[in-house]
């Protein structure tokens, strides 16, 4: 049997989700149209809306844009914050942080084409905000804050309250991917200082392809996809009520108290995998997500230990990207100060609910040597 580690990519999909997304697959209608058929997928489309509002700020469901994921909810946020922020004189500049995901990252780019000046903010080697570095860029004010609540890589968990307080005191808007928060952290706390929210259901257990954009009442969002009256005008085209069945059944199953299993199998792991010599945690001295554990062994490149853990039956992943055929650090250790050999040596290990104790002992028994050979082949 496969050992799955890597539910920061994506995660199986729970049985709920497969029932919902089944009984979704028989209605017929378009969620627009008066008929019958027209007016039953509109409930479900409704109903699923509401359930997923109630995972993050208790239930109002007007706040809830469906879109195709995290990517296009960040994108939305981001862009449709920034653009308003400035049609209402904010200055066309917006921060994001140094270790945010891709997709932040693209969707700030596409305000620097619309003429605004991006911002990194630093963080310091556990991956922690630089509040001084954040002072300092906001000085000359900004539209928009945008970042990660919990990293994709390290599960560090970033301080949003720090940032809502510093966006308040210049009148910034603040967006935040709550991607891989959902489900492993609350997200009340999030939506009481956040103007828009992203959330993706593959990382709940639920489908790829779908996420929602949570925007707070209010909030002057422009909307990216124009066309159609679809979601409140907010984004046009058929919504897609298969997934978001689907993605509904996921935030339903989501329950926090059983995070204290996952984080004492990533705690068991960690220790364990500590116990090898020359052993690091990234982001080992701040808050994490319970489930992720990003490790480094000095001298093992993490790809060749992502790859000796695939043969021998384990799936966990790196942060390293290859590009044009050529394996790239990853940009999140190097943010954190890592050199570009050490941002080459993380193997990100993420669990989830059904991840159990026996597992951990499994990749345990097995990792030293896998070290030890990844270390012999040097570079
Ligand atoms: C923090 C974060 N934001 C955004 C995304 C993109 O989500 P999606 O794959 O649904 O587009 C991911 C996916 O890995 C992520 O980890």
């Amino acid at each position: 049997m496969r050992i799955y580690l890597d539910y920061n990519a994506t995660c199986p999909l729970l049985d709920p989700v497969r029932a919902a997304m089944c009984a979704a697959s028989d209605l017929i209608g378009n969620p627009s149209s008066i008929h019958s058929e027209g007016r039953a997928a509109r409930a479900v489309l409704e109903r699923s809306r509401a359930q997923i509002a109630a995972l993050i700020d208790g239930g109002d469901p007007d706040g809830i844009v469906f879109t195709s994921g995290g990517t296009e909810s960040d994108l939305a946020g981001i862009v449709g914050l920034g653009l308003a922020a400035v049609a209402a004189g904010a200055p066309a500049r917006v921060l994001v942080l140094a270790t945010d995901h891709p997709a932040v990252h693209g969707a700030a780019a596409v305000l620097a084409g619309r003429g605004f000046t991006i911002e990194r903010i630093a963080v310091d080697r556990e991956g922690r905000i630089d509040h001084d570095d954040l002072a300092r860029r906001l000085s000359a004010g900004a539209a928009l804050i945008a970042a990660a609540a919990v990293n994709h890589e390290t599960g560090v968990i970033v301080d949003v309250a720090g940032l809502a307080d510093a966006a308040r005191a210049v009148g910034a808007r603040l967006h935040v991917d709550a991607v891989q928060a959902a489900g492993r952290v609350a997200l009340g706390p999030i939506a009481g200082l956040a103007d828009t929210i992203a959330i993706s259901a593959h990382k709940l257990g639920g489908p790829a392809g779908i996420g929602a954009l949570w925007i707070r009442a209010g909030v002057e969002v422009a909307p990216l996809a124009p066309g159609g009256h679809q979601e409140r005008g907010r984004r046009a085209g058929t919504e897609n009520v298969i997934g978001a069945a689907g993605f509904a059944a996921a935030a339903i199953a989501v329950d926090l108290a059983r995070t204290g299993l996952v984080a004492a199998n990533a705690a068991r792991l960690e220790a364990g995998a500590l116990a090898i010599a020359e052993a690091r945690v990234h982001g080992g001295g701040a808050p994490r997500a319970g489930n992720t554990v990003n490790l480094g062994f000095d001298g093992a490149l993490g790809e060749a230990i992502v790859m000796s853990l695939d043969l021998e039956g384990v799936a966990a992943s790196t942060g390293a990207a290859c590009t044009s055929g050529s394996i790239q650090p990853s940009p999140v250790l190097l943010a954190m100060g890592l050199s570009r050999r050490g941002a080459r040596e993380g193997v990100r290990f993420s669990l989830g609910p059904a991840t159990t104790a026996d597992e951990i002992d499994r990749v345990l028994a097995m990792l030293p040597a896998i070290v030890a050979r990844a270390r012999a082949a040097g570079v």
